[in-house]
């Protein structure tokens, strides 16, 4: 079944903006692009396969973390509530806290990906009926409007995956404000968020042996050959993480395998040997540095759930 009803609202960022983002970033020294472009359609498949490497820790973690404790989480949450979930892609964590929490009557995904997002979507409903499922398909991290459906409704937002890992802290600061500006003032804000741990298991959870995070960031290059019609030659740039310890964050690269230049639209990059193309960081947080974090932000710990490692932690915040 398809949600037929909710189309018209499901729309990409524009090829336009994408494109200047690909110019500016790749004009700029040292050379970056922007992480929110990975998730294409190719990306968000990619995405999902590497949640189940074995090496990828992070999802399978987080999802143990969410099952055991969905009770005692669903008992901070009120009456008829809306769930936000910020970059939802596929639903599989927000299912748990739907099937644990009765009282939240409605859904809503909001993800980059349209085409992902509206297949998810209808999955869900046919899942689990008695949830309404409102997608919007934006980049969350611009200003957005609630559906009218939802407003005025306790909200409680969902940030999993420790995607807040990927912002720079100062970016991170604001977006969590701009959560509680759009969620409101009785918000809940259920946060996902990697913690600092060995450098070994960090660095293998960005370098799998199969090859898929490789392919990941590689499809960036991809998707600006289709979408933007430049002549990247995948096979002359690899993948590269590393673990920053001083600055507590995974770095991840694109390196030229040779002196090469590149062509987007109507411009020519040259790249030296081994120079990089920075894609993403992904900081590691302890719950202390995480606490702080949203405190800055006018975000109150409520609890603190975690693995028995201490791999991962999920916050439940309260607005302050
Ligand atoms: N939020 C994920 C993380 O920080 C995103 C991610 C996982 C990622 N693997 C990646 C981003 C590889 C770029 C490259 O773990």
């Amino acid at each position: 079944m398809t949600v037929p009803a909710l189309r018209p609202a499901l729309r990409d960022v524009s090829t336009d903006q994408f494109l200047a983002d690909v110019i500016a970033g790749l004009s700029d020294n040292p050379k970056h692009l922007l992480p929110k472009y990975f998730y294409d359609e190719a990306g968000s498949k990619l995405f999902e396969e590497i949640t189940r490497l074995p090496e990828y820790y992070l999802t399978r973690t987080e999802l143990k973390i969410l099952r055991d404790n969905a009770l005692a989480i669903a008992a901070h949450i009120p009456r008829d509530s809306a769930l936000v979930e910020l970059g939802a892609g596929s639903a599989t964590k927000a299912k748990i806290l739907l099937e644990a929490a009765p009282q939240i009557t409605a859904y809503v995904p909001v993800d980059i990906s349209a085409e992902f997002l509206g297949n998810e979507a209808a999955k869900l409903e046919r899942d689990i009926p008695r949830v309404a499922v409102y997608p919007v398909a934006t980049d969350f991290t611009r200003s957005f409007e609630l559906p009218t459906a939802v407003r005025g409704r306790p909200c409680i937002g969902f940030f999993p995956g420790s995607t807040i890992g990927n912002f720079e802290p100062h970016e991170a600061s604001e977006l969590l404000r701009h959560a509680a500006r759009i969620l409101g003032r009785e918000a809940l804000f259920i946060v996902g968020a990697d913690l600092a741990k060995d450098s070994n298991s960090l660095h293998a959870a960005y370098n799998d042996a199969a090859g898929v995070t490789a392919k990941f960031n590689l499809n960036l290059l991809a998707r600006i050959n289709r979408e933007l019609g430049a002549d990247f030659n995948l096979s002359a740039f690899e993948h590269h993480a590393c673990y920053n310890r001083e600055r507590g964050r995974i770095e991840v690269y694109l390196a030229s395998r040779k002196r090469q230049k590149v062509h987007v639209a109507s411009k020519t990059f040259d790249f030296r040997a081994g120079e990089t193309i920075h894609t993403e960081n992904s900081y590691k947080f302890t719950i202390k540095s995480f606490s702080a974090l949203a405190r800055g932000a006018g975000w109150a710990p409520v609890t603190v759930y975690t693995d028995h490692e201490e791999y991962f932690a999920v916050y439940v915040l309260k607005q302050k």
